[in-house]
């Protein structure tokens, strides 16, 4: 069962400041008194999930080591959020279980599923900073909200996640004075907020340059590496994948087609695998819509 964190008492997190001050993360590490069955902090076992009684997941099953980074990848709508959802306890499954340290995260209590979702950090797909709150106040936000650290050690914290992300000059700007990949990194600074053992990412890399894009991926490692926790990046960025992290599960139609490492992913002869790898535009993911002959729709608009 996972044991919560002390918030404060404030002088030993005060000492782990100064201790830690060549790190960028203040907390003790974030899998103290939390159980980790096998050495996986998730798993997912024979999941399937439907909205509406449409499928969306079918028999999942997946592991994410503690300490590791693993990512999620397929096409559009093939249950990648959903798949996050299910670990965050948004959703629940129709068969199977979904174990979080442990703890299977359905038969948590609206209680414990608090607690659990607090040691969770997550990065919304499209999720945007709050346009009204400048850098600074958009990272303390769940500090102020879930602790009651003091306003100066909350400053000292904030400084550290922002510094942890290159971005502690720019604590004073507002979002919109921020390019996209500065709000990327300003989100991640704020998913990190209250050190937490599982990070969740949602398309990290969309929408952002060559050179943002391996920023945050370095970053993303970084931040998992320093925290002792473990990540998951929900992405369809393969070659950034295949840099950054330990493990890849390729999703399809509700299905774990394939996975491996990325040395087993660079090197696999399935065509699946191979059409994601090299973006090829047609392959076991066809790149027709369902149709019938293509002869017959000429001809019926001949009129023939
Ligand atoms: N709240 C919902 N109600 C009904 N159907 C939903 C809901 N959310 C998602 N779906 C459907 O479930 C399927 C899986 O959605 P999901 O968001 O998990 O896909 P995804 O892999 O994250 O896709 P993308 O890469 O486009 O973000 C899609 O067909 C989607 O339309
Ligand atoms: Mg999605």
């Amino acid at each position: 069962m996972i044991t919560e964190r002390p918030v404060a008492p404030r002088r030993r997190l005060a000492a782990d400041v100064r201790r830690s001050s060549m790190l960028p993360f203040a907390f003790p590490g974030p899998l103290e008194g939390c159980r980790v069955s096998g050495g996986y902090l998730v798993e997912i076992e024979d999941v399937s999930f439907a909205y509406d009684n449409r499928p969306v997941l079918t028999g999942i099953n997946m592991k994410i080591p503690r300490g590791r980074v693993v990512a999620i990848m397929g096409g559009s709508g093939c249950g990648k959020t959903t798949t996050l959802r299910l670990i965050g306890g948004k959703l629940r499954p129709q068969r199977g279980v979904v174990r979080v340290g442990g703890q299977v995260v359905h038969e948590l209590d609206s209680g414990a599923l608090y607690q659990l979702r607090r040691r969770m950090g997550m990065l919304f797909q499209f999720g945007a900073l709050f346009t009204d709150m400048s850098v600074f106040d958009n990272v303390a936000f769940q500090m102020r909200e879930h602790t009651d650290l003091s306003e100066e050690l909350i400053r000292d914290l904030v400084l550290m996640k922002l510094n942890a992300v290159g971005l502690r000059g720019a604590q004073d700007l507002m979002p919109s004075e921020l390019s996209g990949g500065m709000a990327r990194r300003v989100a991640l600074a704020r998913a990190i907020a209250l050190d937490p053992m599982l990070m969740m990412y949602d398309e990290p890399f969309a929408g952002l340059d060559p050179i943002s894009l391996g920023v945050v991926g370095k970053l993303i490692r970084r931040l998992n590496d320093a925290l002792g926790a473990s990540s998951i990046v929900v992405t369809h960025d393969i070659q950034e994948s295949l840099l950054i992290v330990d493990y890849i599960y390729f999703v399809s139609e509700g299905r774990i087609v394939a996975e491996g490492t990325p040395a087993d992913i660079r090197a696999s002869t399935d065509p699946w695998v191979h059409q994601f790898v090299w973006a090829e535009a047609d392959g076991p993911v066809p790149f027709h819509y369902p149709a019938g002959p293509y002869g017959r729709d000429v001809l019926e608009a001949a009129g023939a």
